[in-house]
Parts: C-alpha cells; sequence; structure tokens
C-alpha cells in the first residue's frame, strides 16, 4: 500500500482543460531572409515568417545548395552565417516569465560550397544549450523566460563556422510541460501510427512536430473517424489522438525503449490516452506502467474519446540509460493496453543567470545611443566569462545572484552627443571611462548619484559647461576632466584647460553623510589643488589665483572646515537664546553667535514670513556650497529643521562697509588706499562670480551694505540669497523677478527684467561712487536725488574736487581718483553692453591703487596715525598684484 502510493507520486493524471489558444504570440523568424521578402506565409503551415535582419547586428546571409532545395521549403532555404566574431547572438523579444517552446532549425545543405559538417555550439543567454555537429537538426527546447528578452547564440568553437536557418518560439501554457527545475530538451515525440505523416501547425495549436512511430509485426493499430474529446492542458491534435496502437498478441506488453546519452541523464515522459474502441459491456481494458519494471502508476483506464495526459512529476533516470517503459495489462483486463502518443525530455540545466536585466537593458540603451557595432558585444554582457563584452567588468562573484556591470571602458570608441542617460541605470558601476571622444554638453550631475561610482575619466573630449559641484564633492571620487577645452569649474578649482596636457585626478575626500563635511573636504580639495596647482607650469587661470588663499591674511581653511548642519537648539545656544542682533537682513535678522565656544559667527535666522524664504534660503546654501573665494563671505554651517532655516556665516568683525563710509562704526575715516583696497577686493569676489564660475551667477544685490569687513579689513561680499545661476549654456540672460535695492538696481534690468552680470556691474559702479564721494544713494533734497545724476551734473561742470568726500582732506592721488570716476560712469552707462565686464573693473581698479601707491610716503604715516585698523592692515602689501 505504502508503495503504490509513492507510485502514484510519481506520474499523475492530467484531467485539466484549457481554452484552445490562438497563435498570437508565435515568433517566427526566417533566418537570412532579405528583408525585402519579409514577410510571407509558409507552406503548409500559413504562418507568417519575417527576415531576421532587425534580431542579429551581425552575420551574412546564404542560401542551402540548388541540389538541397527540393528536399526543403522555405524558411528553411535561407540561412544565416557569422564568420566574425566569437559568439553571435539572435535578440528576441519575448514575454517575461511564459513558458515557450523555442526551436531552432540548422540544416547545413552545402550552403558555403565547402561540404564539411557543421561543428558549433548553441547557448540559450549565457548557458550551452547544445553543441551543434549534424548537418540538418531541429534543436527544441521547452523553457520559461526570465526577462523580457531572449537571446539564443552561435559559438564557434573551432574552425566552423555558425549558420542558423530558422528560429521559432511558441508560447505554451505556464502549467504545461513543467519541471521542477531546468529546462526541457526534446527527446522524442511520437504518435503510435502505421501512418508516414508529420504533424503541426495548424493541427496541432502549439507547432509541436509529431512523427509517427509504429513497430510492424508486434503492434496493432487502432483507429476511429469520431472525434476525440482533445481539450485538456495539452491540446493535442485531433490526428495524435485518432490513432493508438495495441501489441499484436492480446496478453502482451506494450513496449517503448529509448537510451539516455550520458546514462545519467534526467527525463520527463508525457502519454496521451484516449479510449478508441467501443468497449463493449463485458469488455475492459486497465494497464499498469513500468518503467524498467518498476511501475509507476496505479492500474489506468483509458477514457473512451476522451484525452488523458499521464507525465511523471519528477524526473526519472534509467539505469545504464537504456529505458524500457511498458504497458501491462492488469488480470481483470479482457482489452491489451492502448497508447496513442508519447514525449520525452531530458532535464537542461541552465546554472548561469543572466546579468541582471536593469543592467541589460541600460547597457543596450547606451549602445544604441552611441551607435556601438563591437563585434562582442552581442548577448549576455556579462556571461559566460569568456565571451564578456569587451570594455565591460561585472561582479559574478555570488552564481546564486545575476550579475552586475561594475565598470565601463569606452575610452576611444569614437562617441559623439551628450554623456547618455542611459548610464544612470548601471547603478552598480564603479569605475567609467569616456576618456578620448567627442563627446559635447555638459557633464550631467547624475554621474554624482550613482552610489558606486567613484572613479570617472572625462578626458579629452568636448565637454562644456561646468564639472557638478556634488561629483566634486563625492567621497572618494576620482574625476579626470582634462582635455576638455571649454570645461570650467564652479569652484575655480579644478585644472582643464585644454592646452594642460598633464593629466589630472582630482581626489577629493568628503561625507557625503553631510553637508557641512563636505564643505570641509572642499577645502582640503582647494588645499589639494593648490598643491597640484603650484606644480602646474605657466600662470594658471586667473579664477585659481583669486582664490588660492595664498594671502597671510586668509583664515577661510580654518573657518570652512567647521562647516556643517547644526540643530535649532543649537543655533539657540550659539546665538545665547538670540541675545544680540547685528542686523536685519532682506529675510531676517542676523544674530551674534559662537561656534564651539570661541569662533564668532554671524547667524542669519530667515524669517518665515519671507515669501521667498525657503526658496531662497536653499538657493543660498546651494550657491555658497558651489562657491569659495576669499572675498565671498565664507558660509560655516545651516540649519534646515522644520520651519527653522538659519544660515551661519562668518563673523565678519568689522561690519559693512556703509557703516565705515557713514561714520557710525567709529570715529576713523577710511583713507583712500583702504577704500580703493575695499573696492577691488569686492571686484574680485564679483568677477570670481560672474567668470569663475561657469554658469556665471549673478549676485543681484550689490551695494555697501553687502560688503562686509573681517578683522583684517579684508573686505568680502555678501548675502547671497538673490544670485541666480543661469540655467542654460550660451544664454546671456535670465528672466527672474526684478529684485535688488531701490538706487543700485541696474535701470536696464528693471526696465527689461533682464538680468545679466552687467546689472552687477552697474551696481557697483554706484559703490564706486559711495566711495568717492561718501553721499547718500538716493537724497530726494539733492538737484539731483540719484547719486549717479548727480556725479553726472557735477561732471559736467568739470568741477572733480566738488565730488569728492570732503572728509578725506584732498588726501589722494588725483589721478587715481580721476580713474576711479570714470571707472564708476562706465559701470553705469545706461546700456548694459558699454559697461565693462568685471575683469575689466578689477584691471582698472588696481591701476588706481598703482597710482595711489606711487604716492611719497607721508600721508602713509598719517594713515597710520590716523588708523590702526588700515595700517594693520595695508601697511606694506597690496593684494591683488599676482593677477
Ligand atoms: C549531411 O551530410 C550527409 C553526409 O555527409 C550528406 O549526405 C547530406 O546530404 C548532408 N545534408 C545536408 C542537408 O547538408
Ligand atoms: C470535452 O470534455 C470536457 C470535460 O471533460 C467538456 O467540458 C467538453 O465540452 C468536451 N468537449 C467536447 C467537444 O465534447
Ligand atoms: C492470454 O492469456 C490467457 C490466460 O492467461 C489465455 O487464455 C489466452 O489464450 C491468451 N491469449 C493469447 C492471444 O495468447
Ligand atoms: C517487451 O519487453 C519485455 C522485457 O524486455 C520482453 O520480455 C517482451 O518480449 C517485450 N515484448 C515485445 C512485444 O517486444
Ligand atoms: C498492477 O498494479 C497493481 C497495483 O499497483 C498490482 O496490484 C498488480 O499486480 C499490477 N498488475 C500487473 C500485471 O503488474
Ligand atoms: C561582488 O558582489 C558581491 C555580492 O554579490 C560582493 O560581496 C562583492 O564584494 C562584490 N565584489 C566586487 C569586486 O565588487
Ligand atoms: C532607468 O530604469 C528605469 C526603471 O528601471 C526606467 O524607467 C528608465 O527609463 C531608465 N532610464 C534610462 C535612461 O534608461
Ligand atoms: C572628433 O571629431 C573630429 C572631427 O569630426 C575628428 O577629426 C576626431 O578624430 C574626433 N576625435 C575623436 C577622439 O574621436
Ligand atoms: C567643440 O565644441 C565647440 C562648441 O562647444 C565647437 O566649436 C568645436 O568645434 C568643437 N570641437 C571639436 C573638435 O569638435
Amino acid at each position: 500500500m505504502e508503495r503504490q502510493c509513492v507510485f502514484i507520486a510519481t506520474f499523475v493524471l492530467i484531467l485539466h482543460l484549457v481554452q484552445a489558444q490562438d497563435p498570437t504570440g508565435f515568433i517566427n523568424v526566417d533566418c537570412g531572409l532579405p528583408p525585402r521578402d519579409s514577410p510571407y506565409n509558409a507552406v503548409p503551415t500559413g504562418l507568417a515568417y519575417t527576415s531576421d535582419a532587425h534580431l542579429v547586428n551581425s552575420g551574412k546571409t546564404g542560401r542551402i545548395a540548388k541540389e538541397f532545395e527540393p528536399d526543403y521549403t522555405k524558411p528553411i532555404l535561407t540561412l544565416r552565417y557569422f564568420p566574425d566574431g566569437v559568439r553571435n547572438c539572435y535578440n528576441l523579444k519575448v514575454i517575461r516569465d511564459t513558458n515557450y517552446l523555442i526551436k531552432a532549425t540548422f540544416v547545413y545543405g552545402n550552403y558555403d560550397g565547402l561540404n564539411v559538417d557543421p561543428n558549433f555550439d548553441l547557448f540559450l543567454g549565457p548557458n550551452l544549450w547544445t553543441t551543434m555537429s549534424t548537418n540538418d537538426t531541429i534543436e527544441e527546447l521547452i523553457h520559461v523566460t526570465k526577462s523580457d528578452s531572449l537571446q539564443v547564440c552561435l559559438v564557434k568553437t573551432g574552425i566552423s563556422i555558425p549558420f542558423i536557418n530558422v528560429l521559432e518560439l511558441r508560447p505554451l501554457p505556464k502549467t504545461a510541460y513543467v519541471t521542477q527545475s531546468g529546462s526541457l530538451k526534446y527527446l522524442f515525440r511520437r504518435y503510435l501510427s502505421s501512418s508516414d505523416r508529420t504533424i503541426r501547425y495548424p493541427s496541432d495549436v502549439y507547432d509541436r512536430k509529431w512523427y509517427p512511430m509504429f513497430v510492424e509485426n508486434s503492434w496493432t493499430q487502432v483507429m476511429t473517424t469520431l472525434n476525440v474529446n482533445a481539450s485538456n492542458l495539452y491540446e493535442l491534435p485531433q490526428d495524435v489522438m485518432t490513432t493508438g496502437v495495441t501489441p499484436l498478441n492480446a496478453n502482451a506488453t506494450l513496449n517503448i525503449t529509448w537510451t539516455l546519452e550520458p546514462p545519467t541523464t534526467k527525463f520527463y515522459s508525457y502519454m496521451h490516452f484516449a479510449e478508441l474502441e467501443t468497449l463493449r459491456a463485458k469488455d475492459t481494458r486497465e494497464f499498469n506502467m513500468t518503467l524498467n519494471g518498476k511501475q509507476s502508476f496505479r492500474p489506468y483506464s483509458p477514457k473512451p474519446l476522451k484525452t488523458e495526459t499521464i507525465f511523471d512529476v519528477t524526473p526519472e533516470q534509467c539505469d545504464g540509460g537504456a529505458c524500457l517503459l511498458q504497458l501491462v495489462k492488469t488480470l481483470k483486463s479482457t482489452l491489451p493496453p492502448l497508447l496513442n502518443a508519447i514525449e520525452g525530455f531530458t532535464v537542461i540545466d541552465f546554472p548561469q543567470m543572466e546579468t541582471n536585466e536593469d543592467d541589460v537593458a541600460s547597457i543596450k540603451n547606451v549602445q544604441d545611443t552611441y551607435g556601438l557595432s563591437r563585434i562582442s558585444w552581442q548577448g549576455d554582457p556579462c556571461v559566460p566569462k569568456q565571451f564578456l563584452w569587451d570594455g565591460l567588468s561585472c561582479n559574478n562573484s555570488d552564481i546564486s545572484t545575476p550579475p552586475i556591470i561594475t565598470s565601463l571602458d569606452l575610452s576611444a570608441s569614437g562617441l559623439t552627443g551628450i554623456i547618455t542617460h542611459a548610464i544612470q541605470n548601471l547603478t552598480h558601476l564603479q569605475k567609467l571611462d569616456l576618456s578620448n571622444n567627442n563627446l559635447t554638453g555638459e557633464i550631467p550631475e547624475f554621474l554624482a548619484d550613482m552610489k558606486s561610482l567613484l572613479i570617472i575619466d572625462l578626458s579629452s573630449n568636448n565637454l562644456t559647461g561646468s564639472v557638478p559641484p556634488s561629483l566634486l564633492q563625492k567621497k572618494g571620487m576620482k574625476l579626470n576632466v582634462e582635455g576638455n577645452p571649454h570645461i570650467l569649474c564652479t569652484t575655480g578649482s579644478c585644472v582643464n584647460k585644454g592646452h594642460k596636457k598633464k593629466s589630472i585626478i582630482v581626489p577629493v575626500v568628503a561625507s557625503i553623510a553631510s553637508i557641512a563635511v563636505l564643505i570641509g573636504a572642499f577645502v582640503l580639495f582647494l588645499v589639494l589643488r593648490k598643491k597640484k596647482a603650484s606644480k602646474v607650469e605657466g600662470p594658471p587661470p586667473s579664477y585659481m589665483q583669486s582664490s588660492d588663499g595664498r594671502s597671510p591674511r586668509s583664515s577661510e581653511p580654518a573657518i570652512m572646515t567647521k562647516n556643517k548642519r547644526f540643530t535649532y537648539s543649537e543655533v539657540m545656544t550659539m546665538t545665547n537664546n538670540f541675545q544680540r542682533i547685528l542686523g536685519k537682513g532682506g529675510f531676517g535678522i542676523v544674530y551674534h553667535g559662537f561656534v564651539n565656544g570661541t569662533e564668532q559667527v554671524a547667524v542669519k535666522i530667515l524669517s518665515q514670513s519671507s515669501s521667498q524664504g525657503y526658496k531662497q534660503f536653499k538657493a543660498e546654501v546651494e550657491l555658497l556650497l558651489r562657491v569659495h573665494h576669499k572675498n565671498l563671505v565664507g558660509l560655516v554651517g545651516y540649519c534646515d529643521e522644520g520651519e527653522n532655516l538659519a544660515l551661519i556665516y562668518e563673523y565678519m568683525t568689522n561690519g559693512d562697509l556703509k557703516e565705515h563710509m557713514s561714520g557710525t562704526r567709529n570715529r576713523f575715516v577710511l583713507n583712500w588706499r583702504t577704500r580703493l583696497n575695499i573696492v577691488v577686493e569686492s571686484a574680485q569676489g564679483l568677477e570670481y562670480l560672474h567668470s569663475g564660475c561657469k554658469p556665471p551667477m549673478v549676485h543681484r544685490d550689490v551695494k555697501t551694505t553687502n560688503i562686509l569687513l573681517n578683522e583684517h579689513f579684508q573686505a568680502k561680499l555678501a548675502d547671497f540669497g538673490l544670485s541666480r545661476s543661469f540655467p542654460i549654456e550660451g544664454e546671456t540672460h535670465v528672466s527672474t523677478v526684478v529684485a535688488g535695492t531701490p538706487g543700485y538696481l541696474d535701470p536696464e534690468y528693471y526696465r527689461t527684467n533682464w538680468l545679466t552680470e552687467k546689472s552687477d556691474v552697474y551696481s557697483f559702479g554706484i559703490v564706486l561712487l559711495e566711495i568717492i564721494t561718501n553721499i547718500p544713494v538716493i537724497d530726494q533734497s539733492r538737484e539731483k536725488p540719484h547719486i549717479a545724476e548727480w556725479v553726472g551734473l557735477m561732471l559736467t561742470r568739470g568741477d572733480i574736487k566738488s565730488i569728492m568726500d570732503p572728509s578725506l582732506n584732498g588726501d589722494y592721488d588725483s589721478g587715481s581718483v580721476w580713474k576711479a570716476v570714470e571707472l564708476a560712469m562706465s559701470c553705469l552707462n545706461p546700456s548694459s553692453a558699454r559697461r565693462p565686464t568685471m575683469s575689466q573693473v578689477v584691471m582698472a581698479l588696481n591701476e588706481c591703487v598703482a597710482s595711489e601707491n606711487s604716492r611719497g610716503g607721508a600721508s602713509r604715516d598719517m594713515d597710520s596715525k590716523s588708523s590702526i585698523e588700515v595700517s594693520l592692515t595695508f601697511g606694506t602689501e597690496v593684494s591683488p598684484t599676482a593677477r
């Protein structure tokens, strides 16, 4: 009894019913068919076959020799052969997770006139399917697809050139021909009949090909003219089920034998039964089924005119590979055993997993985008290892997970166009080499978002724009942008001029976890860059010098490395509960505070009522993270906790220029040389925003209250909240909501809402007039309320002395002053096009400084007596000479 249960478990009877399936989903490929002849309807199936031209990138088309043509029909007559490359693949679009009957037909037919038998390998994806060594065969698999593409690859193993004539795919019901593991490789498929007809589509809805089988002198045929109900899962053709055999001797067993190679091969058998005879009342047909003597199913009686399928649930093996299936009449049976049809399959394991399908999709996308026609770029990108795509590396260490692409080398591949977004989906990429191509456009930000990607070589291309700061800030990133003549750095800190041939790999050490640490790393980066730059021969680009921090007065690194994100409670602590107000800005109140108990900071709390508050805040943080210059106020940290937004800047001990000009700060009057130095430094900061950054940035709110002075009276521009980067390369303006401070506002910008860097130049001109005249920018009581109009009026009257700040007591070089006035007026030209650039302004101001310095030492003594602070800073050294 126990035994019987085991037997019963091995074979299963199928009564399951399904609807006949329409041949939709059939894939019929006539390999080597000229596209102009495609599609056509093949005889006798009537199925439409199409050319393979769009499914394979390589190979040549051929046709079997004339002498063979009478033996074959389309689609077998033409073929495709692959003289080039080792592995050539068909890439078929299939339905994922579908049970497919896959057939590949190979008929040599002396197509090449060489008359040698073929010998090559056939792969399904990364796995060996079979070795082809006969000149006329159909290979068939029943296989469940794991993705929506299927690769059928032909692999050269010697001198024999692989070829293929036909590729056919037929979807089967998911529950038919199920295996425990692996796929089913065709062994035989027979219907038991003395006919010589093969049966396939349309008789067989799944286009299985049935060959007849009959053993003379030991079998006798049974037939019916009635219809057999064949509506079970396996949808057997009428022609198959209306015939069957029984042993000639009614007492004999019905024997079927086959051999397995190698002998340990596992197999599945499927037997299809239907009673075709009309049994008399006293008749019974009952039999046992045994395999090599072992019973494998309970006594069975076929159902009258109704198909039942009995198959193995678990794979079987036969001793020595010799199988004997016997249908043995039971004692109570009056009739011999009957069998209508039988199929046998061996189990084929496909252990190698296909490469991660997202990776495959992405790399194919990359291939398509750049029109890459590398012969090795066929089939699975990573596996098997010997067919790894040229230029790829993969992680294939874990057999149970799909291989992933870890590096992509497309150097010197003639790539044109932009860096494709398709790369983004190669999520495990660690290394990307796109060097020595003709790539254009900007370096995309997404590269920084690719977690594993830490080595990027973009050298020797024609890329433009800036290196995304996020990329520079990425921890462990090695980036090479050498040899891109049009690339610029937002940071002013990478060497990229095309003429410098020295390869520069920029190491950046930072933590992605906190933006604050990023800035620290950024400074480290600057320091490293500085070291690097000092080794580069010839003058570095101007924006590098202006940020080199070589001035002994520069204190940025000390402060900047402490940049970090603060909690609101830390902000409260550092400001001692917002005790000391430093000032009120456009977006909130600025408080005095301490970081680490000693380092003074200015904390700007963004008022929540400020309409643009959060946007503004983001803009400012982003900008400050991107720029670093000794003449721009540095960001120490920020707070972004719910509604509490704060920016923490380095503290500028000496307040703003306006306070010093108006005398509200202290009793000292800034002398002319100090004023000049302050505006030179401010101009440098502004110049950096305009030309050291690409895309350029417009400050939008240049004014004396935004020029801050540190303890050494070094000037730094503050309040970048209004700045906006120019979004698109080549665009010379951006249109935004007009913002700025009355009096400083560029009238052209105001009129046109057309923002350019020249708007800053205008505002800077106003600043220049202020340090010259020391009068309010707008004063309604004046003959001309606006400072520019008033100075213009004075100048037309030819009286330069009258416009000068009387508190300077005439202590200035008049040549220097005259130059400054001239410069200011050119900055205020109503037409922005005619205003100088900030670089020109810096140059002109340096001439003013030189002219002032050429004066004798008498006034210098006077300076030091009148202002200790000033002499401390500018006693001997004039800073901006390195230009
Ligand atoms: C296959 O090879 C055999 C023996 O060499 C030859 O007789 C037969 O014509 C060949 N068939 C094809 C289709 O090449
Ligand atoms: C075939 O048999 C099934 C039940 O086994 C039945 O539902 C179906 O109607 C039959 N078909 C025909 C044509 O008799
Ligand atoms: C089959 O066996 C039965 C009894 O075992 C016997 O009576 C009968 O004659 C046999 N038939 C043939 C055809 O050998
Ligand atoms: C079937 O196989 C058995 C066992 O090998 C053998 O004894 C018998 O003669 C065979 N019968 C036929 C009809 O071949
Ligand atoms: C057929 O199988 C049944 C139960 O599995 C068994 O009792 C019987 O002896 C078998 N008959 C033959 C002829 O092997
Ligand atoms: C490859 O992937 C495995 C996990 O599948 C990981 O443990 C291993 O570190 C990876 N190797 C490399 C070189 O990335
Ligand atoms: C990346 O993959 C996602 C989903 O896997 C897909 O939607 C997207 O189109 C892909 N992007 C590219 C550029 O291929
Ligand atoms: C880039 O394109 C130019 C002209 O189209 C060509 O001469 C040059 O060889 C290309 N460079 C690379 C690296 O492909
Ligand atoms: C590089 O791009 C610029 C425009 O950005 C173009 O003028 C130049 O011809 C390009 N150089 C090459 C070698 O393609």
